[in-house]
């Protein structure tokens, strides 16, 4: 038999993944003032059990044992956000320095453990007070994120080399504008198209403020989520739905960042919503900034069929119900795709991660891809000796790799990998009812438990070459 190990280029970042609002707590600490989130979450109602992020996982105060773990189970690399009311609490003016100071201690602290920090600077949290001057469907917010951008180079672009503007925009444009199942929670149609028009802005000007700041070596980017969205028949008017809903998912998003265009298709289906006239001259060439590499968040497939006028079809797609996000499509039925299914109800399917690596890398040559988030939910419990068992999560992160590792052999270049996410956390509507993370969080007691996954990724992470799961 031929040696069958799998591995990685030298160099590949293994790392994982938080954000501010999931994580950090101390939410009215040291000059922070509420985001979008902190309102949301306060609202009754609008998230599982009436949770909140003013304690998360309390890594305000325990981010050094937490790099600490992050060194001793291999990572080379950690990706996190910046809360911007953390730092600029109006959302307009100079940077709070005591917020500026807590990530320059954080990334010091990943610097001195050999662990590439990887700084996202919008991970949905914006500060309330723009929210209540018209949020991202209000054009001057862009302008307000560009400046914000430029305090966060300054302050911190001497220790930062990976820098991604955005978290996943068709998130915070279409399930905070439309579906209103994230903050803030609003769901008005035409709001979600010129939210995500502005957050497109807001990377554009971003992402030239920073190149204004921030030393040269730095590598900057944006991480979407693109659907992977697959017709149930090849029937034309399925192929069809599923053009719709890639217009709504990801091109609204790729083809102004990457070829500084919105596409025809998109803006006939959304036609009756909007002339897009909130495009102004000269947007699009903002817009469209070179990038050093592109981050891409994938968990599951989507599989969609068309709906013939007054038929009634399953509508679930994966999003948490609420008002439809898929302005402009929604004539679209949703559907499961076949295979197992985590806690979230996302079916497990690897295939559909290397078929968006094959797409961006025919979509967008020459330009690196990272998978900035991948994982899965799974309703762990420490068993009597205090160990958590997570086979399935394992299994998920194997099979993962494997597909990225098979698209790296067809030539894809892919730099890196960051689980989503490196310990429990506040997974947004869902609460802390949903447990992400490689480390285990007993909520109570703070205390971090690194599951049987994570040991088992680290292994992964110190050899880069992927291990049989455990049996
Ligand atoms: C992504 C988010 C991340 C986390 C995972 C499960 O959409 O970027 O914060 O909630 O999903």
């Amino acid at each position: 038999m031929t040696d069958a190990k799998v591995t990685f280029p030298s160099g590949f970042l293994w790392g994982a993944a938080t954000a501010a609002y999931q994580i950090e707590g101390a939410a009215a600490k040291d000059g922070r003032t509420p985001s979008i989130w902190d309102t949301f979450s306060h609202t009754p109602g609008k998230v599982l059990g009436g949770d909140t992020g003013d304690t998360a996982v309390d890594h305000y105060h325990r981010f050094a044992d937490d790099v600490k773990l992050m060194a001793e189970l291999g990572l080379t690399a950690y990706r996190f956000s910046v809360s911007w009311s953390r730092v600029q609490p109006t959302g307009r003016g100079p940077a709070v320095q005591r917020g500026i100071d807590f990530y320059k201690r954080l990334i010091d602290e990943l610097l001195a453990h050999g662990i590439a920090p990887s700084l996202t600077l919008y991970h949905w949290d914006l500060p309330q007070e723009l929210e209540d001057a018209g949020g991202w469907p209000h054009r001057d917010t862009a302008v307000r994120f560009a400046e914000y951008a430029a305090l966060v180079g300054e302050a911190l672009g001497d220790r930062v080399e990976l820098w991604s503007t955005l978290n996943e925009p068709w998130c915070s444009a279409f399930l905070g504008y439309a579906a209103g199942v994230h903050a803030p929670g609003r769901t008005v149609p035409v709001a979600a198209l010129r939210a995500a028009h502005h957050l497109n802005l807001a990377h554009g000007l971003a992402a030239q403020a920073l190149r204004a700041t921030v030393p040269a070596r730095a590598q900057l980017g944006i991480c979407l989520n693109p659907a992977q969205v697959r017709p149930l028949t090849d029937d034309a008017a399925d192929v069809d739905a599923a053009r719709r809903i890639d217009a709504l998912a990801t091109r609204v998003f790729t083809s102004p960042l990457l070829f500084g265009r919105y596409d025809e298709d998109l803006l006939a289906d959304t036609a009756k919503l909007t002339d897009w006239s909130f495009v102004r001259e000269g947007d699009l060439a903002n817009i469209r900034q070179p990038l050093d590499f592109l981050g891409l968040n994938y968990y599951t497939p989507t599989l969609v069929s068309a709906l013939a006028d007054g038929e009634e079809g399953p509508r679930d797609d994966g999003h948490g119900g609420g008002a439809s996000p898929w302005v402009g499509a929604e004539r679209v039925a949703f559907h499961q795709p076949p295979g197992e299914r985590t806690a979230m109800g996302w079916t497990v399917d690897p295939t559909g991660l290397y078929d968006l690596l094959k797409r961006f890398a025919a979509d967008a040559p020459g330009l690196p891809l990272l998978i900035t988030e991948n994982g899965a939910a799974y309703d762990d419990k420490p068993d009597a000796d205090g160990q958590v068992n997570d086979p399935e999560r394992t299994a998920y992160l194997h099979g993962h790799l494997a597909a990225v590792h098979r698209a790296i052999a067809d030539g894809v270049d892919v730099r890196g990998y960051f689980l989503w996410s490196l310990m429990d956390n506040f997974e947004w509507a869902y609460g802390y009812s949903k447990r992400f993370g490689a480390v285990y969080v007993d909520y109570p007691s703070q205390t971090r438990i690194p599951k049987q996954s994570a040991r088992w990724y680290g292994r992964v992470a110190r050899g880069g070459v992927l291990q049989e799961p455990p049996r």
